[in-house]
């Protein structure tokens, strides 16, 4: 059963997911090995009050999803579903609109009484969902109740779903809901109220602050798709912004790829002085985030946010440096790009294997902690190519 499971079998999946739910010894014992095979899906939590039209996004999440090439769960728990008791008949009518389609596969929880509570059960179920290989896991919910709450704890990224003319009842959701929320979603945007609602989260917000990850809000009209593509572009900055929740991640679907997710960390920019330099950059709103003097490399460097990226002001520490040597020769410049990989050491095996020549052969620990290797700009179109990892110890 494993090995087709595994193998992505859908029937197979949907056995285990019974089999899980079920909770006797069989169950566990699947369980156990699901959670042995440890994989992990990118799981997206999709909460709000009933009425919000969670489960039409969902579907059109899982459409857009499938459209990028991803297999996608579906779990969904929600007490005012008409198929709550009767959840494989809803499944098989929400099914439809994936006709033929086994990237897709859903299944509906009834929300009381599951034993050992709600959220255990759900992320059960999510478990076997990434054995079975699927990329992204959904996961629905009604936003109203504790055990709802908890189930929203078991999402990398939570998407809180709101529509106008709801008035009183924005209030009455649990708080926990609305700080739980990475990403609101105004639903149903094209009604009247839509802004008002939209003024409403914006003032709850003000009210938060701190530092971070600031929840955006996105307008949708999940009934034609409208505003999905906003919505999953703002649920990938939010995983990158986790950083944790997307190392795991990452790690998941590297394993697929071989390669994992690259991304630009940062430009190198050789300077004669931090100190004059920094200036230009703090005007335009840039912080320094992180100074330091990497002593075998002998520079001091000054990280300066970019978004998800970072400029890297480098001065030198001695003349007869690498970055001082740099300024002999070229002056002050941008002096390399650092891409950033899951795995370091893999990407070194690689790039040597396919005989790209690297500036040395190791891979060393720089400021930060962070981890890299050089590659020749002779083999990268004349540019120094900084390959960086995550810091060398330290897990999510
Ligand atoms: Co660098």
């Amino acid at each position: 059963m494993m090995t087709l499971l595994r193998g992505g079998d859908v029937r197979a999946l949907a056995r285990a997911v019974s089999l899980v739910e079920d909770g006797a010894g069989a169950g566990a014992g699947l369980l156990a090995a699901c959670r042995a095979a440890g994989r992990r899906a990118l799981r997206i939590g999709v909460t709000g009050p009933p009425g919000a039209g969670k489960s039409t996004l969902v579907d059109q999440m899982a459409k857009w999803l499938r459209r990028d090439g991803k297999t996608v769960g579906v779990v969904a728990v929600d007490p005012s579903s008409p198929y709550t008791g009767g959840a494989l008949l809803g499944d098989r009518i929400r099914m439809q609109g994936f006709a033929g389609d086994a990237g897709v596969f859903i299944r509906s929880m009834a929300s009381r009484g599951v034993m050992g509570g709600l959220a255990r059960a759900a992320e059960d179920v999510c478990v076997v969902m990434e054995a079975a290989g699927r990329d992204v896991v959904l996961v629905e919910t009604v936003g109203v109740g504790q055990d709802e709450i908890d189930v929203v704890h078991l999402a990398d990224v939570t998407v809180l779903v709101l529509v106008p003319g709801m008035g009183d009842e924005v209030q009455s959701l649990k708080a926990g809901v609305m700080e739980a929320a990475d990403i609101f979603v105004v639903n149903k945007g094209d009604r009247e109220g839509a802004d008002l609602l939209e003024a409403e989260i914006t003032g709850m917000q003000g009210l938060g602050g701190g530092a971070g990850w600031v929840p955006p809000l996105v307008r949708t009209v999940a009934t034609v798709g409208a505003g999905v593509g906003e919505l999953m572009a703002a649920v990938e900055r939010c995983a990158a912004a986790k950083r944790g929740g997307l190392r795991r991640v990452l790690a998941g679907l590297g394993e697929k790829t071989g390669v994992g997710a690259l991304r630009l960390d940062h430009l190198g920019v050789a300077v004669r002085s931090i100190a004059a330099a920094r200036r230009f950059y703090e005007l335009l709103g840039m912080e320094v985030g992180h100074e330091e003097t990497v002593e075998h490399e002998q520079v001091r460097t000054a990280m300066l946010a970019l978004g998800e990226s970072r400029v890297e002001l480098l001065e030198p520490t001695a003349e007869d440096s690498t970055i001082g040597r740099f300024l002999a020769k070229r002056g002050e410049g941008l002096h390399h790009i650092a891409v950033h990989v899951e795995d370091v050491d893999g990407m070194l095996e690689r790039l040597k294997e396919a005989g790209m020549r690297l500036v040395s052969e190791l891979v060393r620990v720089g400021a930060g902690g962070h981890r890299y290797f050089f590659v020749h700009p002779a083999s990268t179109g004349g540019v120094l190519v900084e390959i960086v990892g995550d810091a060398a110890k330290g897990d999510a």
